[in-house]
């Protein structure tokens, strides 16, 4: 099953959304393989988000990033990337749809409560996974449910 790479941000902790955000994706049929609460460093932020290093909003961005502890996932499942990026909404949570974890509970862009894989960038899912888990970090298991989450047991 495809599995992508998902982290509460610093404002989420901060806000006590975590349980949300895991209860959402959780109710939704994704299954958690991996989780880590953790603080990013500095290093970790340049790699994580290198695609951004020449925009404007690059330090900014690292700074709120490494500001305080996230809470990084591994989710699995059918088309779990995309379904995720649906989930969390528009990048703006001002313009995210209510329904959606930003659209919910953001206003503010670079506060944005959530992180989740680009499912239009190939192999990001599974790039960003190794830079945050080791494999044995992650566990594949069946969740009780799953038959009555896909009609089709080998999805
Ligand atoms: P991520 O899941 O965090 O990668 O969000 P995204 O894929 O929806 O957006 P993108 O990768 O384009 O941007 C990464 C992050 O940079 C966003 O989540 C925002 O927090 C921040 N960001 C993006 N654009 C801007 C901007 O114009 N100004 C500021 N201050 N922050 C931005
Ligand atoms: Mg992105």
């Amino acid at each position: 099953d495809e599995r992508t790479f998902v982290m509460a941000k610093p404002d989420a902790v901060q806000r006590g959304l975590t349980g949300e955000i895991v209860s959402r994706l959780e109710t939704r049929g994704l299954k958690l393989a991996g989780a880590k609460f953790m603080q990013i460093s500095e290093e970790l932020a340049h790699e994580h988000y290198a695609e951004h290093e020449d925009k404007p909003f690059f330090d900014d961005l690292v700074e709120f990033i490494t500001s305080g502890p996230v809470l990084a996932m591994v989710w699995e499942g059918a088309d779990a990337t995309r379904q995720v990026r649906q989930m969390m909404g528009a990048t703006d949570p001002a313009e995210a749809a209510p329904g959606t974890i930003r659209g919910d509970f953001g206003l503010d862009l670079s506060q944005n409560i959530i992180h989740g894989s680009d499912h239009e960038d190939p192999g990001a899912n599974e790039r960003e996974i190794d830079l945050f888990f080791d494999d044995e970090e992650l566990v594949s298991y069946e969740r009780a449910d799953e038959p009555w989450v896909y009609e089709d047991a080998s999805h």
